[in-house]
């Protein structure tokens, strides 16, 4: 795997959508860009992210999910494979073990599409619309064994509306999303 231009090998994991991994391939493409995709990993065969990978010429592989440990070897052994030095969740619904997180020893980022440490897990949208919270928001924070816990590296709020709905707010916390996620990378990149 070429290396000269100093950006690092990227594989991107998705479950579905991939609206994410379409903004992560947007900033790739840009000059100034700190990482390369190189990989796209889905757990999910019908996942659509798939198509932007395929669009934009970039390895990618669903591996089937029949348990943790299975998906987990064959996953490291691929991103040994490719040189892999980051690895971007982007909507990846699977829960990656501490021994996998230990075992490829490079950095993992996360996407998640609430104002963490509040709402971890699924539903946030509902979750804080529910406990009428004044804000929402995304964050984009490192991958440790405890879901949504790792170190928070960019965070962004929305004002929820009394008028907004489990799917307007969405729409406007992705939108933030799309902003973020190549923002934090250059944050962590650019710090060490
Ligand atoms: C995004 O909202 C992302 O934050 C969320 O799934 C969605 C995926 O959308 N991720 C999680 O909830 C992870 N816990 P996308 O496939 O269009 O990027």
């Amino acid at each position: 795997m070429e290396k000269s231009s100093g950006k690092k090998n990227t594989a991107v994991l998705i479950s579905g959508r991939g609206s994410n991994l379409r903004s992560l391939i947007k900033y790739s493409k840009t000059k100034k860009s700190l990482i390369r995709i190189v990989l796209v990993v889905s757990d999910n065969l019908n996942a659509k992210g798939l198509i932007y990978a395929n669009k934009s010429k970039i390895n990618n592989i669903v591996i089937k999910y029949s348990n943790k440990k299975k998906f987990e070897d064959r996953l490291l052994k691929l991103l040994k494979r490719n040189n892999i030095d980051l690895i971007c969740l982007a909507g990846f619904m699977k829960i990656l073990s501490g021994s996998f997180i230990k075992k490829f020893y490079q950095p993992i980022l996360n996407i998640h599409p609430s104002l963490l440490p509040k709402y971890k897990g699924l539903n946030t949208h509902n979750r804080a619309i529910l406990s009428k919270d004044k804000y929402s928001g995304a964050t984009v924070h490192i991958v440790k064994e405890k879901l949504d816990s790792g170190k928070i590296i960019l965070q962004k709020k929305v004002k929820i509306l009394k008028s907004d709905s489990v799917k307007s707010l969405e729409k406007k916390v992705l939108k933030i999303e799309h902003k973020i996620y190549p923002k934090a990378i250059i944050k962590l990149l650019a710090s060490g």
